[in-house]
């Protein structure tokens, strides 16, 4: 449950959330996010929890295991969730930035915003060396905490690295509250201005929900392969959805509390808390001085946790299907990913921009946007589908009716209608076909 908590929490609820959230204008973003989480990412969670539980395999194979008839097809299925990946691929480059900003925090705050902007486009366009080291390092602890194994080494890492990074945004709450600009985010973050939301809104908010759930890839069905049989789905379930979702209205509250208290713009796209937060804490003084170092520290803790629950499905499958040692399989797969990273870097540096830019969108930006609103979407409405219509009822029941009681018909409802037509209609505006 906690190696669950930590995939889920990571750098969608802290870098991600607030972005998107003042990139469409608030409230009203927030308040579709929270339903979408509660209808839609809660029916998938257990369905993904529940194929995971009952086949307690590797991705693909549980999907050929569980499948009653047509075995060969449903193990596409599984290679569609593991496809989501993909999302480590700009992940690690991140959370190297991230390391750097330590170091930046340590060393010198940018004073201005405009210095601030400097700071982070030289290093996104121009330094790939700093860019490639820490890329390199968050490769390295990842690899070596996945190569040590659930138990061994993702249980132990989370156990130390969550209650950090909790700590961490609970001292920069309290804080937080006792400033003026605390209501201001509040009334920001909960008072939904209805025409800020168009159709694109809509699907970031879908697509956002699957992300920081970590659904749609595996990761989820992973860990609760490991679950005890008496475990529940239900209980695991809610709880991480329950802190996944605290952690990110708080990281919200506190990171828009301090933009406003210095009079800074929520709306500033990925560079949020690269760009506009360094300045913002440069301003607060010696305090900032210590949050800017505690804050980026935290969100290292949540990315990294997240970056290992990435890796692990796929490393899991190449243990089942080919007999390969941990080690070795968690080694490729690190490889894979790292060398896949390193392209996403070039593809935002000024030279070899040009290259690795396609249709509008560099690498980077397509690793992001196929991963985040296309497969794992997709992957989540496959196994809707999957434990919807697939596994027989009887056995679902069986093992959920015990746990949910009265409401376990309506989840499988919302499982088998109001899951799959949120993620069509994702899917065919995506297609262009509907905009609202
Ligand atoms: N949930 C993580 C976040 O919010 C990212 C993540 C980890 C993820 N594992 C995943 C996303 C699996 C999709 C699928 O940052």
């Amino acid at each position: 449950m906690l190696a669950a908590v930590g995939s889920a929490v990571g750098l969608g609820n802290i870098w991600k959330f607030p972005y998107i959230t003042g990139e469409y204008g608030g409230g009203a973003f927030v308040l579709v996010y929270l339903i979408t989480v509660m209808l839609v990412g809660f029916s998938v969670m257990i369905a993904e929890m529940l194929i995971g539980y009952l086949g307690r395999r590797d991705c693909v194979a549980n999907f050929e295991t569980l499948a009653p008839r047509h075995k060969e097809r449903w193990k596409y299925a599984g290679w569609m969730g593991l496809t989501g990946s993909l999302v480590m691929i700009y992940y690690s480059v991140v959370i190297g930035w991230i390391f750097h900003y330590i170091m930046v925090a340590i060393t010198q705050l940018p004073a201005t915003v405009e210095q601030a902007e400097t700071v982070f486009g030289a290093m996104l366009t121009q330094h790939i060396g700093t860019q490639l080291f820490y890329h390199t390092i968050a490769f390295l602890i990842t690899t070596a905490v996945v190569a040590k194994g659930i138990k061994g080494g993702i249980e132990k890492f989370n156990m130390v690295l969550i209650p950090a990074l909790m700590g961490i945004l609970a001292v920069m709450f309290v804080y937080a509250t006792t400033l003026d600009g605390f209501s201001q985010a509040v009334g920001y973050m909960f008072t939904p201005d209805w025409s800020k939301l168009d159709s694109e809104a809509f699907v970031n908010a879908v697509g956002h929900a699957f992300f920081t759930l970590s659904l749609g890839m595996g990761a989820i069905m992973i860990y609760s392969a490991s679950l005890p049989k008496e475990g529940s789905l239900v209980k695991s379930s809610l709880f991480v959805i329950a802190g996944d979702t605290i952690i990110a209205l708080v990281a919200g509250l506190v990171l828009f509390t301090f933009l406003f208290q210095y009079g800074s713009e929520p709306g500033k796209g990925p560079g949020l808390v690269f760009i506009s937060l360094p300045a913002v804490f440069y301003e607060m003084g010696a305090i900032g001085n210590v949050f800017s170092v505690l804050f980026f520290l935290g969100l290292a803790f949540a990315g990294l946790t997240s970056a290992v629950s990435l890796v692990e499905p796929m490393v899991q499958y190449l243990i089942d299907k080919f007999d390969m040692s941990r080690l070795k399989a968690a080694v490729t797969m690190g490889l894979f990913f790292y060398l896949l990273g390193i392209v996403a870097i070039l593809s935002q540096i000024e030279w070899s921009a040009p290259y690795l830019t396609w249709g509008g969108k560099n690498f980077f930006d397509w690793a992001d946007y196929m991963t985040s609103s296309v497969l794992l979407p997709i992957a989540g409405l496959v196994m809707a589908v999957f434990v919807g219509y697939v596994i027989e009822k009887e056995r679902v029941a069986s093992v959920l009716k015990p746990q949910m009681g009265w409401f376990f018909p309506v989840w499988y409802f919302s499982l088998r209608y109001i899951a799959p037509v949120a993620l069509v209609i994702v899917m065919l505006n995506l297609m262009g076909v509907i905009v609202f």
